[in-house]
């Protein structure tokens, strides 16, 4: 049985971004308030009463904070809890307020609005709030009995159907003189009702987990049952066996379903993901192992305390973090392909050569922290300050003796490493290991050619085409240089080379996309959200919010990029600008595109079942992942 989970899936921005505040603001020991339930979630809400966090109505709200949540207030409201004196918080959607701000300019124009929505819901209340010349429609048969207008504007409830709404606006043509489109779906709700019916569209059953009372989630089940059999649950425990006889079976989540309730589904349905990256944590302890050893013969071998120093300094960084995913690719492509021996060793190469060029690009970019620990430039320079009465680097390259003395230390060492790399590669089927040692060193070519194009976009203006490229420079030509390698050494067919290289020149991309999405996501691991736009790194996710972005959100984002400086606030607002302009959804359709591209090279590599199996897992797992 395969489960696959719907993109997009689960907490929106906006509704994360609530919580966030709620979070921050319960940790102030002050009696904290929603009005209304903070989400349309009955889970998540128990588990903030626990909390101590109490829905009220505004009448009731008359001291501590209150929170304003997602779908907004009506200003009257607002005004109210102003007046007795209460703390407002307002974690209003910036979707939300757009709505709300369009409905209200054209209001105060003369326009008729006509607003696409459940008239009860909270986020309608809140754009009709003190409007006199307005309708709510919920479809077309109440669009069809409007009457004759000059002016009309039509705007959607955020999380309203696309399909409703342009039959809607179809039908508004004919009611009025002058009609002014505004599709005010928030991007959120597109991608997720876009990926649930697209997932629908390949699976047997499809399973909706959310709350009954909330609308989106109704929406996204209503959507799918006309393709595929589809069931709403609000929990794991409501799963029926007779559903798991299913080949394939989607699973998607409304914007308001916590990511625990839809990890409990995704984890009664399927331990295959799990026991995927179990495979890879294994793998990855032996190749630990195996890395461990080089070293300390290496260090061993040593007479020079120094050069000692210098190997144990190496073996801390290349161990202290990362996945180890191209030594596991170039032992997985080996296998795939029909290889039966254990090459970890000839895989370290890979692994050495990558960590080099993190250490040569650590020198170039002036980084003190990788992996969230000293880089070896830094390691070095601490040394060497630590022996020598000079003080601390400060300024550009070079410009001391302690930074010249560590820059070069970190290039031989990383040069060192990609001589331990090449011996290991050594190791291999002496029949083979020439062509692979050409691919390595051609692969090792191509990424100093990336760097090179790399640190020259930092002076001129980048365009897709150029980050893309020197994206596959960088860090696509060693995916591909590793599962060539292993496929060389597995004896592959020239066909099955071809198609691995082109699946890893793809998955390679979506990897690199889906790592500049992270940067700015609240559930990734491991690392500082918007680290990589305060150093100021032109991430096409950047590059595409300042091409797409309003003058507004632009503003936003220049304020915080390359600014180490600023405030936990501007980095704030600058994320929040990039999701606004619309970079989030565009990058996210070129991950999904570059995914589906590399499964087509996949399928047509003609790989035993194992290494089918495990490649395809891959590109699932980069898709999915969080770190
Ligand atoms: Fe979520 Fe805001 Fe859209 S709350 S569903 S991102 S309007």
């Amino acid at each position: 049985m395969k489960v696959e989970l719907a993109e997009n899936s689960g907490f929106c921005f906006g509704v994360r971004r609530a919580m966030e505040t709620v979070r921050k603001e319960s940790t102030k020991k002050k009696k904290v308030y929603t009005i209304g339930p903070l989400i349309h979630n009955k889970l998540a809400v128990r588990r903030l009463e626990l909390r101590g966090i109490k829905a009220l109505n505004s009448a009731q709200a008359k001291k501590g904070t209150v929170i304003i949540r997602t779908h907004g207030l009506p200003g009257k409201q607002v005004e109210e809890l102003r007046k007795r004196g209460v703390r407002i918080i307002d974690a209003t959607c910036p979707f939300v307020k757009k709505v709300q701000m369009i409905a209200k300019q054209f209001h105060n124009k003369g326009y008729h609005i006509v607003v696409v929505g459940d008239k009860n819901h909270p986020e309608v209340l809140g754009i009709v709030d003190s409007m006199e010349s307005v309708t709510v429609v919920s479809g077309l048969k109440e669009a069809k009995a409007l009457g004759l207008y000059e002016r009309l504007v039509v705007v959607a409830q955020t999380t309203q159907s696309t399909g409703v709404f342009r039959s809607v606006v179809s039908e508004l043509r004919r009611h009025a003189k002058e009609l002014v489109v505004h599709n005010t779906i928030c991007s959120a709700t597109m991608e997720r009702q876009k990926s649930a019916t697209d997932l629908a569209g390949r699976v047997e059953l499809m399973i909706v987990v959310g709350d009954m009372q909330s609308g989106n989630t109704k929406r996204l089940y209503e959507l799918c049952r006309p393709i595929v059999k589809t069931v709403l649950i609000e929990q794991a425990s409501e799963i029926r066996r007779e559903w798991l006889v299913h080949q394939r079976i989607g699973v998607t989540a409304g914007a308001s379903t916590p990511e625990w309730v839809v990890n409990a589904v995704l984890n009664r349905l399927s331990k295959k993901r799990a026991m995927f990256e179990k495979k890879l944590s294994d793998m990855r302890d032996k190749i630990d192992r195996e890395i461990k050893r080089i070293f300390i013969r290496e260090v061993e071998g040593k007479k020079d305390a120094f050069l000692k120093g210098a190997y144990k300094d190496a073996f801390e960084y290349v161990v202290g973090g990362g996945k180890r995913l191209r030594p596991i690719l170039l032992i997985s492509a080996y296998r795939a392909v029909g290889g039966r021996q254990d090459i970890t060793i000839p895989a370290l190469s890979v692994e050495m050569l990558h960590n080099s060029t993190l250490i040569h690009d650590d020198v170039m970019d002036e980084d003190t922290l990788r992996r969230g620990r000293m880089t070896i430039f830094k390691t070095v320079q601490q040394k060497y300050l630590n022996l020598n009465k000079e003080t601390a680097y400060n300024g550009p390259l070079f410009s001391k003796k302690s930074a010249r003395f560590s820059a070069a230390q970190a290039m031989c060492i990383g040069n060192i490493l990609v001589s331990l790399g090449a011996s290991c590669l050594g190791m291999a089927d002496r029949k083979r290991q020439g062509e692979a040692m050409r691919i390595f060193f051609e692969s090792y070519k191509t990424i100093n050619e990336g760097q090179m194009r790399d640190l020259l976009s930092e002076s001129r203006k980048s365009t897709e085409g150029d980050y893309l490229k020197t994206a596959l420079m960088k860090t696509g030509h060693l995916f591909r240089a590793s599962i060539e390698i292993g496929a060389v050494l597995g004896n592959a067919s020239m066909k099955q080379r071809m198609m691995l290289s082109r699946f890893a020149l793809s998955a390679a991309i979506a990897f690199q996309l889906q790592d500049d999405l992270l940067d700015i996501d609240e559930k990734s691991k491991g690392r500082v959200k918007g680290s990589d736009l305060l150093r100021g790194k032109k991430t096409l996710l950047v590059i595409k919010a300042l091409e797409l972005g309003m003058e507004k959100e632009k503003k936003a984002i220049r304020r915080a990029l390359g600014n180490e400086s600023a405030s936990k606030r501007e980095v704030e607002q600058a994320i929040e600008a990039i999701h606004t302009s619309g970079a989030v959804r565009y990058i996210n359709s070129l991950v999904k595109s570059h995914f589906e591209e590399s499964k087509s090279y996949l399928n047509a590599a003609k790989l035993n079942k194992t290494g089918f199996d495990f490649f395809n897992n891959f590109a699932d797992y980069t898709l999915h992942r969080k770190s």
